[in-house]
């Protein structure tokens, strides 16, 4: 079988709130790779999550990279909070702050890494100039703000097209997918050169969720 080395980041979005350290943990007994945390705001997307409590609770019950996405308007606001949840990536919408390299420093600045996120209407050029600073490339495959919705295929375009800038442009970001990925389209995801795979309801509704994380690394469809 052909194995890949794509990161798998199952979202707590997805799992049962009312057993979620029980949750977390079955990311890392799957075998899965990261701990994607979805913090939404009821502004910049219309639903409302979580914020950093949960995540420094949650990282008690978990030593896996904290992935957190914050879905927030005007993230500079709470960038020190997530720093010391325990967050290991920070990602923010350029879309969400007026002031995106401002931000991106800051979240430098507190030590985490830092990513930037494109919804599908955003395209790759409006991220070029801070390009050189993140850490991660967050690619929208859905609009935010919900689990379970199908993946927009046009936005698979600027997968790739971050993955030839990054190659011209000798850069060393991670290019990750969010929305829609499952065993249906993993192989697509993949074909476009992604690094990493957010998935939520794919993950928590998996009958076997090792075996899911086994299927999306060994790049089988069902
Ligand atoms: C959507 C979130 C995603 C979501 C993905 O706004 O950013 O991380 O949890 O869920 P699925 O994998 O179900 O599309
Ligand atoms: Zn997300």
């Amino acid at each position: 079988m052909e194995t890949s080395s794509l990161i798998i980041a199952p979202s707590m979005l997805s799992s049962d709130f009312s057993k979620v350290a029980e949750e977390v943990r079955t990311i890392q007994t799957s075998g899965a790779d990261w701990v994607h945390l979805d913090v939404m705001d009821g502004m910049f997307v219309p639903n409302i999550t979580f914020g950093p409590k949960f995540i420094t609770d949650l990282r008690a019950h978990s030593p896996l990279v904290f992935d957190t996405h914050l879905m927030v308007e005007k993230p500079e606001r709470f960038i020190e909070e997530f720093a010391q949840s325990g967050s290991n990536y920070l990602t923010v919408h350029g879309e969400a702050t007026v002031h995106l390299h401002r931000t991106l420093q800051l979240i430098k600045d507190s030590g985490c890494k830092a990513g930037i996120s494109l919804i599908p209407s955003t395209p790759v050029s409006a991220i070029l100039p801070v390009l050189d600073m993140v850490d991660l490339v967050l690619v929208m495959t859905v609009n935010p703000g919900f689990g379970g919705q199908s993946l927009i295929p046009s936005t698979l375009a600027k997968v790739k097209e971050l993955s030839v800038l990054r190659e011209m442009e000798h850069l060393s970001y991670l290019i990750s997918v969010d929305g829609g990925v499952n065993l249906s389209t993993v192989s697509t995801v993949i074909a476009h050169h992604a690094d990493v795979a957010v998935c939520g309801s794919a993950f928590f509704n998996a009958p076997d969720r090792r075996e899911f994380v086994l299927r999306m690394k060994g790049r089988h469809s069902v």
